[in-house]
């Protein structure tokens, strides 16, 4: 029988990593993708005995890496008749500045190379082992912020807004296609303990920003999600939601 795989971006650390070990407890196999070998490694290391799949380090804002992951992933899965189910777009980035003044035009680049270009890219890429494994699902891990502007975080949530736009976009586009079209799913984690939301508290502490204190508070407090929670439900999503398309929030209370 087909290995269905589900490739998950930014598998390092945080909502990535829990959806990596939620998954491979299901019985899926797992494709890691992420820039530092050794956090894809680690992350690797904490899957459950007998989990299947392999790491593949890459930076996803940039093309000639994206082209190879894509090439790897054919190489890696049609050989062992594996079957790539889920795409999950859960690499996110975006630093915060102190104002519009501050922010660097190069950050808005990278935020939207990783959140945006590199999932539009990716499942461009992948399309025909998507179709091949009809039905598959792509998930994007949006943000909600990208309809709360708050100051100082224009380059994320630019960024996430543009990536809810792809979302609509690739869903009218499929809707229309007479091929075997992945759905698409949209997920907004709210807000979850990670390394990513740490680093930025500490950099939006740097800025000065007013929803510092909010944040502090929340992961002082405990009154945020926990990674595998977050993970839980979006394996509910990315496997027994039903309907063509998804979006919104799924989360378990
Ligand atoms: N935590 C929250 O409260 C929250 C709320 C709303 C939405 N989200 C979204 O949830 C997703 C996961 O965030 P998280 O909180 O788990 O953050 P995280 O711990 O920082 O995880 C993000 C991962 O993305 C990878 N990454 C970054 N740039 C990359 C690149 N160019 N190529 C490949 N991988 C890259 C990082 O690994 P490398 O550095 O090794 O590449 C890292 O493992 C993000 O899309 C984020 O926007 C999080």
């Amino acid at each position: 029988m087909a290995t269905d795989t589900a490739v998950i971006t930014g598998a390092g650390s945080g909502i990535g990593a829990a959806l990596a070990r939620e998954l491979a407890e299901r019985g899926f196999s797992v494709a890691l993708i992420g820039r530092r070998r050794d956090a894809l490694e680690r992350t690797w290391a904490s899957l459950p005995e007998g989990a299947t799949g392999f790491i593949l380090p890459g930076d996803i804002a940039i093309r000639d890496d994206r082209e190879r992951l894509i090439r790897k992933l054919g190489e890696c899965l049609e050989p062992i008749g594996a079957r790539l189910r889920y795409l999950v777009h859960n690499a996110g980035v975006g630093e915060p500045a102190t104002g519009l003044e501050d922010m660097d035009p190069d950050d808005l680049a990278q935020a939207l190379a990783v959140n945006v270009t590199a999932p539009f890219a990716l499942t461009q890429g992948l399309l025909p082992l998507l179709r091949a494994a009809y039905p598959s699902r792509v998930l994007m891990v949006g943000a909600g912020i990208a309809d709360r502007p708050q100051p100082g975080t224009g380059s994320y949530g630019i960024s996430k807004k543009a990536l809810a736009r792809l979302f609509e976009q690739m869903k009218m586009e499929f809707a229309h296609s007479a091929k075997s079209e992945p759905d698409v799913a949209l997920f907004q984690p709210g807000l979850v303990d990670t390394p990513g939301i740490r680093a930025h508290l500490k950099a939006a502490r740097r800025c000065g920003l007013p929803h510092v204190d909010y944040l502090d508070q929340a992961l002082a407090g405990g009154h945020c999600r926990l990674p595998k929670a977050v993970a839980a439900a979006m394996a509910e999503a990315l496997i027994n939601m039903s309907g063509r398309y998804f979006a919104g929030a799924i989360l378990r209370p």
